[in-house]
């Protein structure tokens, strides 16, 4: 009998690249994501608003650690080893044992764009996610509108399957949501 999805995530797995460790939250990290969650730019096509100060984020990474503990947690900080800085996040969502399918989400620090550190972090959980966990198809959505975020979907040989129209409300305004999605008969780890 194939594992469960969500069983790879008890303990939760901390995931190393050349430049970033994927890793569980803790409370030093609160600082540096409000620094990121409070910055309108960062969060444009979420669904979540800006933090208006700094106890909602404590909020937020309390309940993550709280989520990491019980072993039910999808979603990994993002850490630059060199400043050893929370920089942004990654997660995967939308987890189906039946289907093997899930989605993968992420942002980063208005700080840290422009220097392929998203699509370093997607790649890494790609490789997890199709190497450790055996799902056959990993999906990932953004709004038509955020050309940023398609760039990186695009870069980890995703393939366009269609667009949801007016899908996702977003700050009050109805969304068309790009779909993207890789196979695992398509995934190659070597690939640059
Ligand atoms: C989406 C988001 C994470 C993309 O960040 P990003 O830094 O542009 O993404 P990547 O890691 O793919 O970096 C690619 C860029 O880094 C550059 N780069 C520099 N060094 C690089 C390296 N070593 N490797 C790869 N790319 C590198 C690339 O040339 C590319 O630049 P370009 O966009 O000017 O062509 C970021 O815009 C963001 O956080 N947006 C807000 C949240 C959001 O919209 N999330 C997605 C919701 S669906």
């Amino acid at each position: 009998m194939t594992d469960s999805i969500i069983s790879h995530f008890n303990p939760f797995p901390t995931l190393i690249s050349e430049r970033l460790v994927l890793r569980r939250a803790y409370l030093t990290d609160t600082d540096d994501l409000y620094i990121c969650m409070s910055n309108p730019n960062v969060c444009r096509y979420e669904t979540w608003t800006a933090h208006s100060s700094v106890i909602d984020t404590l909020g937020y990474v309390n309940s993550l650690m709280i989520k990491h503990d019980e072993g039910v947690c999808t979603e990994w900080i993002i850490e630059n080893k060199k400043t050893q800085r929370a920089i942004g996040m990654i997660n995967v969502h939308d987890i189906s044992e039946r289907n093997r399918t899930c989605e993968m989400g992420f942002w980063l620090a208005e700080d840290c764009w422009g220097m392929g550190f998203a699509s370093e972090a997607a790649r890494r959980i790609e490789e997890f996610m199709f190497g450790q966990t055996g799902i056959n198809k990993l999906i990932c959505m953004c709004a038509a509108q955020n050309r940023q975020s398609e760039k990186t979907i695009r870069n980890l040989g995703m393939r366009h399957e269609g667009t949801l129209r007016k899908h996702i409300l977003i700050k009050g305004a109805y969304n068309d949501i790009k779909v993207y999605s890789i196979l695992k008969e398509e995934y190659n780890p070597k690939r640059p």
